[in-house]
């Protein structure tokens, strides 16, 4: 190496670089590698040790910034065993009594105001869930939440967190055991970090949990020993056995199987309506939150008994047994700098304010959403007025109040454009709606951007860089317009001049990462397709409705085309979707009436060259539960006697039937008890299968 002049070294440097590609291409991408991985293991030897004597020639997209043998295009995804689901929030003592009176309204028992409730209340730690796997009392998986579905595959870096045993202490422990609970970073030791962020010239992290989720998912485990993580215990996935009867005696369980769990805890007793010591568990949390040295921004509340909260289960998006009671927001004062306004993927015109950046609740604040126009003109806030802003949760910032008398003598209302800033269609307003509207639609830039982000999203695509710069690069470059051109952007850059990887600030590497990413994503489930497409009020919980009922992407997309005839049976049947409202299923077939939406979704799935279509929709796959009732869709009416109306649909669904609210001729059983009406008369004239309670239970095998 003494030898090497500087222009052999960039020379040897670029060819290095482009070999290990190939090799990385060869190996990751198609299985197929042409070397040995010692003949491998040399190249990327060589490459640093010339790197390490010419620092100044790294190429930007150098094999020494990819780490290890991992492709930098991130980790292996993994399906829970359990999903992991999030947690309901409230604000106030009133929600929390709705939470209570659902509980009490779904266990039967508990009609009897007599019987009491026991909750276990315990701090909500601001950090990142991980689920990890122990078989044999041997930790052999760890998973991030992911999207609740599938996590990402973490196993090396959560082993290198000292509060996370590798083995378990001989102690009764199931053989199969997921223990769930969060990672995190303390105040000290996120300050300390950022401080050595700053030495080296790193990226500063806005808060203790950003810091936490950034250290976990580090590609190279090596990087992750050396930031300081903890982890606290809470929660259990699958376990082959039960591991207690009640989350208080699960919680000791946990600690003597080596695990540290959330402090300050209780066991609070709620009697009728008394809710005493539930705020006063709340509260004395509350009060120590600033002495317990990390983020804590609720308290969690659990249903103690453990065979109440296996009957409340889930609803489709969190568990009926618990909640988190999120303390109040935190507020500060600060000033507007100016207002714009945002046009979101709807067109939906949001005014934002520009704030002097100021730290509310330990995170760093410069932006607040004015909501809208008439919430804006409301509460008269205007350009540089001083403002009372608050923070609660991931909640985006808010503007409280405008301190008015330190408004300058000059102000003047702000005007709100009549125009989209964006494309300069007008923005138009609905009737009796506050929110406005950009009437640009995919004209409009800003629109067309924010589908397509929304559309490779973490929960839709998912795909991994395609992030806003890059949408907004391709867009610029006329690369990306509607969906169908991500799919088809390998393909044109084939012929394009110059390719991607000759475009600056990228490289091979890059380039084959991006499209492999794409290339992964082609194949998607029903429900994250029809959460992806962003159509109005479909989120992902009413995506997943969705899906579970039509199955199939073509029926579902045959159902929707002919459901945009109002009275059509098919509308009948999207409306009989319990959690399927008028508005909602208004604005599904809406979606489908534009001839833009239809032409992106037959592109999409139209077969291509007599191949492949660009995506491929997995049909959704029920539950697959052994059971009679499976897939079959049941209507309750009337009273039930052995458990509420809410456990009895909760229990059908579990079974894997469809619950609906009314009656057609799709219903395969009709479920009554006393005090039936007129669904059942209904059920009768459509010579429906009519069932009592009893035969009902007879029927899923639980009388
Ligand atoms: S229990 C089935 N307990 O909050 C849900 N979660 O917003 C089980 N979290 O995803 C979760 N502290 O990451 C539980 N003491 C605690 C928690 C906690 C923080 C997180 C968790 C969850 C999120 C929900």
């Amino acid at each position: 190496m003494g030898q090497l002049t500087e222009e052999q070294a960039s020379s040897e440097l670029n060819e290095l670089a482009e070999m290990i590609a190939r090799h990385d291409r060869l190996y990751y991408g198609k299985d197929q590698p042409e070397i040995t991985d010692a003949e491998y293991d040399a190249l990327r030897r060589r490459n640093n040790a010339i790197e390490a004597r010419f620092p100044h020639l790294i190429l930007p997209d150098s094999p020494s910034h990819r780490v290890g043998t991992e492709p930098a295009a991130g980790f292996r995804k993994i399906r829970h065993a359990i999903p992991m689901t999030s947690l309901e929030n409230a604000l106030t003592l009133d929600h929390m009594r709705k939470f209570l009176d659902g509980i009490r309204n779904f266990i039967l028992e508990l009609h009897n105001p007599n019987v009491s409730i026991e909750l276990v209340g315990e701090p909500k730690i601001d950090g990142l869930s991980c689920s990890l796997r122990y078989e044999k009392g041997l930790l052999v998986l760890g998973l991030t939440r992911g999207n609740g579905i599938e996590g990402e595959d973490v196993t090396a870096n959560v082993k290198t967190i000292k509060d996370i045993p590798h083995q378990l202490p001989s102690k009764g422990w199931p053989d199969v055991l997921e223990v769930r609970g969060e990672v995190y970073m303390s105040d000290k030791d996120f300050i300390r970090l950022n401080e050595q962020q700053e030495l080296v010239g790193g990226k500063r992290f806005a808060n203790p949990r950003n810091a936490a989720a950034g250290s976990l998912r580090q590609l190279d485990p090596d990087a992750t020993a050396h930031r300081p993580l903890r982890f606290f215990a809470y929660a259990w996935g699958e376990v082959s056995t039960p591991i207690a009867q009640t989350q208080w005696e699960a919680r000791r369980k946990l600690k003597e199987w080596g695990f540290k769990l959330n402090e300050p805890s209780g066991l609070v007793e709620v009697i009728d309506s008394d809710y005493t010591t539930l705020s006063r568990c709340h509260e004395t949390i509350h009060v120590q939150r600033s002495s317990l040295g990390f983020s804590v921004d609720g308290v969690v509340m659990k249903v103690n008994r453990l065979d109440w909260q296996d009957r409340l289960g889930f609803d489709s998006r969190s568990p009926r047994w618990a909640i988190a009671w999120k303390f109040p927001p935190e507020q500060a004062s600060t000033v507007i700098r100016n207002i714009v306004v945002q046009i979101g993927r709807l067109g939906r015109a949001t005014p934002v304010a520009n704030l002097a950046p100021i730290t509310v609740g330990g995170v760093l604040v410069s932006r607040a959403t004015l909501h809208n126009r008439d919430e804006m003109e409301r509460k008269d806030i205007r350009e540089d007025d001083t403002v009372i802003i608050q923070r609660a949760g991931d909640v985006i910032p808010q503007v409280v109040e405008v301190v008015k008398d330190r408004r300058p003598v000059h102000s003047r209302p702000y005007p709100f454009p009549t125009h989209c800033p964006v494309c300069g269609s007008t923005l138009a307003r609905e009737e009796d709606a506050a929110e406005t509207y950009c009437t640009g639609g995919l004209f409009c830039q800003a629109q067309a951007r924010e589908r397509l982000l929304h559309f490779v999203s973490r929960n839709a695509f998912d795909i991994e860089g395609l992030g806003e710069k890059n949408i907004r690069l391709f867009y610029e470059k006329g690369l990306l317009r509607t969906p169908v051109d991500i799919f088809t952007l390998e393909e044109r850059d084939r012929h394009s001049d110059p390719p991607l990887s000759a475009w600056k600030g990228w490289g091979d590497t890059s380039a084959h990462n991006l499209f492999d990413a794409i290339h992964r994503a082609r194949t998607i489930s029903l429900d994250r397709f029809i959460y992806a497409l962003g159509i109005r009020q479909v989120g992902e919980a009413t995506a997943r409705l969705l899906a579970r009922h039509y199955l199939t992407r073509k029926n579902w997309c045959r159902s929707m085309e002919a459901a945009v005839d109002p009275d059509s049976e098919a509308r009948e049947s999207l409306l009989s979707i319990n959690g399927i409202g008028e508005s909602m299923a208004e604005d599904i077939v809406s979606f489908f009436r534009e001839p833009q939406n239809q032409e992106v979704l037959s592109k999409l799935y139209r077969p291509r060259n007599d191949s492949e279509s660009l995506v491929t929709v997995r049909d959704f796959e029920p539950l697959n539960i052994a059971s009679p009732v499976s897939g079959k869709t049941v209507v309750f009416t009337g009273k039930m006697e052995t458990m509420s109306r809410s456990e009895a649909k909760a229990h059908a669904e579990r079974s894997g039937a469809n619950v609906a609210s009314s009656v057609s001729k799709k219903t395969d059983y009709v479920v009554t008890g006393p005090g039936a009406g007129s669904k059942e008369k209904e059920a009768r004239e459509l010579g429906l299968t009519i069932l009592s309670e009893r035969e009902w239970l007879n029927l899923i095998g639980k009388a």
